[in-house]
C-alpha cells in the first residue's frame, strides 16, 4: 500500500524516481509525486492519478538533480488529490518526505503542531506531520531529527527523508512497513519493493523493523533502535527484469494465469527429492513436532485467505488435526486459544500484509510454532516465521492474486500430505498415489489454458450483468470465494458465494429470471447433491453455468453452459477449478472495460490496517 523509491547517485534522479514508482504502481495508484535537491532547494511536483499524469506534468522539466524521494499513493487520510500526494514538505521547505503506513497518532501531533508551534498544514494526510516534526527536530543532522520525530509517532512507517541542508544523504526508517535498500555502483536507493529496483541493482538490504538508514551516494549505513550501527548480508534478487513484464500479454494478471503450470511445476518440484517423497528442506520440524500439534491455525487475509480454506479441507483430511481457519483482521482480535501445541499457518504472498504479520505475532507470543507460506523471499512474514515454505510463483504484480493462489494451494497439498505420511496417519499408497497425481497437475493446467477461447465466448454473453451468485460443496464451496472475489474486484459486478446447500437458507430469495449463477460441481461424491442444488435455482429461472471434471456430462441435463475441467481426483480439484473462474472475471473485466492489472480502491500490498 503506496510505493515509495529513493535514488542518491550521479544520474538523473527525476527520471530514474518515475522509473521506479512506475513498477511500484501496483501499490497505489490514485496520485504520486517527487521531490529533488536542486541548487541547494528542494523541488516537489505532485499529481492526482495515475503515474502518467506526474510523467506528462515534468515532460519537460530538466531537474538535473541527482537525488530524490518519490512516492505512489494509495489514499488513507484525505481524498486522493494533488495536496494530499507525496511528498510532503516542511513550512521552512528543507524536509520533504514520502511516507507508507498510517501514524496513528496524528490527530494529536497534529494538534500541538498546530496549537502550540504554529505550523500551517497543507493537507489532511497523517503523514504531513512527519515533515513538521523533522523539521522541528533539526539541529544540523538528519538522522538525530527523524530519530526523535520517529519517537513521537505511533504507527506503521516506511518513509524516505530528503532534507535540502545536507543535500547528498537521504534518511529512510522502517516499522512494520516494508523497506528495501539497492546497493548501486557510485549510487544507492531506498523502495518499498524489488520491482522499482530491478532495472538498476540486483544486490539489496533488507531493512528489519525500528531500523534507520543513513545513504549517501558511496556508502548505506543502518543504525538499530538502540543507534547501533549493524552490519547486514547483501541479499541477491535471482529474478530478472522479464520477469515483473507483461512479455506479450495485455495484462499482467493474463500473463500471471498463464504462468500457473510452471509456478506449480516449481513449487512442487522443489520440494520432492529424488525418490519422490516431499522434502522439506530447510523447515526444521521434527517428527516429535508434527506429533505434539493439537491444532492448526491457517490465519490470512483474501486470496490467501481462500487458499486457507481449502487448506483446512486437505489438513484435516490428510493429517487428521483440526484445523481453524480465520482471516487476520478478526483473528488478531479475538483472543484465540494458543499454546506451544498449536501450529499456525500464515499464508501471505506479499509477505508484508499487516494484519497477517500482526495475527502471526500474536500467536508467536502465546507460544505457537509459527509456519508461514509466502511468495516474496526475505518479506516480512518470511523473516518472523519459525519456517517457511515458499511458492514459486515468481513476482506476482497484477493486484488480483491468481498465480499466487494456486502455488499456495500446492503448498497446502504438500503439507498436508507430508505431516499425515509423517505422522502414520495417511497410509503410504495413498501418499504415493497423492504425490503421482500432482505431478499431472501442470501439465493438466495446460490443457485447461487452451479453453480460454470458449470463455472468452461465454463472457460475451455475460458481462452485462450486475450479479452472479457462485455456489459449490465441499472444497468447490471455497473455490467458489476466490471465483467470485476475482470477478467482483476486476469487474465491479456484485457477486457472492455460498455454499451451495445454504442456498435455500435464505439467499435463494434474490433469484430471480435471468439470474446468473455460477455452480461448481467437480466433486464426485457431491455430485448429484449439486445437481439438485442447480434445479432448485433453474426452477427460479437462473442461467446456469456449470463447473465439472471432464466425462462428468450429466450436468449438461441442468445447466445451460458446462466448463469442464481434466479429470482428477476429488481433493485436487480446486488447483483446476479456479482456473475457468480467474479466466471467466478476466475476460468480463475486459469486455467491461476495465483497468485489470489495478481496480478501483485496491492496492496489491495491503500495509495497513
Ligand atoms: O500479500 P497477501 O497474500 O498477504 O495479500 C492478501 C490479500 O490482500 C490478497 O490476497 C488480495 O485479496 C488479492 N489481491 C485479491 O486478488
Amino acid at each position: 500500500m503506496c510505493g515509495i523509491v529513493g535514488y542518491i547517485g550521479y544520474g538523473n534522479a527525476g527520471d530514474i524516481i518515475i522509473e521506479g514508482l512506475k513498477k511500484l504502481e501496483y501499490r497505489g495508484y490514485d496520485s504520486s509525486g517527487i521531490a529533488v535537491i536542486k541548487d541547494g532547494k528542494i523541488e516537489v511536483r505532485k499529481q492526482k492519478g495515475r503515474i502518467s499524469n506526474l510523467e506528462t506534468a515534468v515532460e519537460n522539466e530538466h531537474f538535473n538533480s541527482t537525488v530524490g524521494i518519490g512516492h505512489t499513493r494509495w489514499a488513507t487520510h484525505g481524498a486522493p488529490s494533488d495536496a494530499n500526494a507525496h511528498p510532503h514538505i516542511s513550512m521552512d521547505k528543507t524536509i520533504a518526505i514520502v511516507h507508507n503506513g498510517i501514524i496513528e497518532n496524528y490527530t494529536e501531533l497534529r494538534e500541538w503542531l498546530t496549537k502550540d508551534l504554529g505550523v500551517i498544514f497543507t493537507s489532511e494526510t497523517d503523514s504531513e506531520v512527519i515533515a513538521h516534526l523533522i523539521s522541528l527536530y533539526y539541529d544540523g543532522s538528519l538522522e538525530d531529527a527523524v530519530y526523535k520525530a520517529v519517537e513521537k509517532m505511533r504507527g506503521a512507517y516506511g518513509i524516505g527523508v530528503l532534507c535540502s541542508k545536507e543535500p547528498d544523504k537521504i534518511v529512510a526508517v522502517r516499522k512494520d512497513s516494508p523497506l528495501i535498500i539497492g546497493l548501486g555502483d557510485g549510487c544507492n536507493f531506498i523502495a518499498s519493493d524489488i520491482p522499482a529496483l530491478l532495472k538498476h541493482v540486483r544486490s539489496i538490504y533488507l531493512i528489519e523493523n525500528n531500523e534507520t538508514v543513513v545513504l549517501t551516494r558511496n556508502e548505506v549505513k543502518i543504525y538499530n533502535a538502540d543507534r547501533k550501527e549493524v552490519k547486514r548480508d547483501v541479499f541477491h534478487v535471482t529474478w530478472d527484469e522479464d520477469a515483473a513484464e507483461k512479455d506479450g500479454f495485455d495484462h499482467f494478471m493474463l500473463k500471471e494465469i498463464h504462468e500457473q503450470p510452471k509456478g506449480l511445476f516449481e513449487t512442487l518440484n522443489r520440494r520432492l527429492d529424488k525418490n519422490g517423497n516431499i522434502l522439506l528442506d530447510g523447515i526444521s520440524m521434527t517428527k516429535q513436532d508434527l506429533e505434539k500439534f493439537d491444532r492448526v491455525y491457517i490465519v490470512a487475509c483474501g486470496t490467501a485467505y481462500h487458499a486457507g480454506m481449502v487448506g483446512k479441507f486437505i489438513i484435516e483430511r490428510f493429517a487428521k488435526i483440526p484445523v481453524e481457519v480465520d482471516v487476520a483482521s478478526e483473528f488478531r482480535y479475538r483472543d484465540p486459544f494458543i499454546d506451544d501445541k498449536t501450529l499456525f499457518i500464515a499464508i501471505s504472498q506479499s509477505g508484508e500484509t499487516l494484519d497477517t504479520l500482526a495475527a502471526l505475532r500474536e500467536a508467536k507470543k502465546k507460544g505457537a510454532r509459527i509456519l508461514s507460506v509466502v511468495n516474496v523471499v526475505g518479506s516480512s512474514v518470511a523473516r518472523e516465521s519459525d519456517d517457511v515454505f515458499y511458492t514459486w510463483a515468481g513476482p506476482e504484480i497484477a493486484v488480483a492474486s491468481t498465480k499466487a493462489y494456486t502455488t499456495q494451494l500446492m503448498c497446502m497439498y504438500l503439507i498436508a500430505l507430508y505431516v499425515g505420511y509423517t505422522k502414520g496417519v495417511l497410509a503410504p499408497d495413498l501418499y504415493n498415489e497423492y504425490i503421482r497425481e500432482l505431478k499431472f497437475i501442470p501439465d493438466k493446467l495446460k490443457t485447461l489454458l487452451k479453453t480460454e477461447g470458449d470463455i472468452l465466448e461465454a463472457a460475451k454473453g455475460l458481462y452485462k450483468k450486475e450479479q452472479v451468485f457462485f455456489i459449490g460443496r465441499g472444497p468447490d464451496a471455497s473455490v467458489s470465494l476466490e471465483g467470485s472475489l476475482k470477478l467482483k474486484e476486476i469487474s465491479y459486478i456484485n457477486s457472492f458465494a455460498i455454499a451451495a446447500g445454504e442456498l435455500k437458507h435464505g439467499t435463494i430469495a434474490l433469484i430471480e429470471q435471468g439470474s446468473l449463477v455460477i455452480a461448481l460441481a467437480t466433486q464426485d461424491r457431491l455430485f448429484e447433491k449439486m445437481l439438485s442444488n442447480i434445479q432448485e435455482v433453474k426452477a427460479r429461472g437462473a442461467y446456469v453455468i456449470g463447473l465439472a471434471k471432464e466425462g462428468n456430462k450429466e450436468i449438461e441435463k441442468q445447466a445451460d453452459k458446462v466448463f469442464y475441467i481434466p479429470d482428477c481426483p476429488d481433493d485436487l480439484t480446486p488447483l483446476l477449478s479456479v482456473v475457468p473462474l480467474q479466466l471467466l472475471a478476466y475476460e468480463i473485466a475486459k469486455l467491461r472495460g476495465c483497468d485489470i492489472d489495478k481496480p478501483k480502491n485496491l492496492a496489491k500490498s495491503v500495509t495497513v490496517e
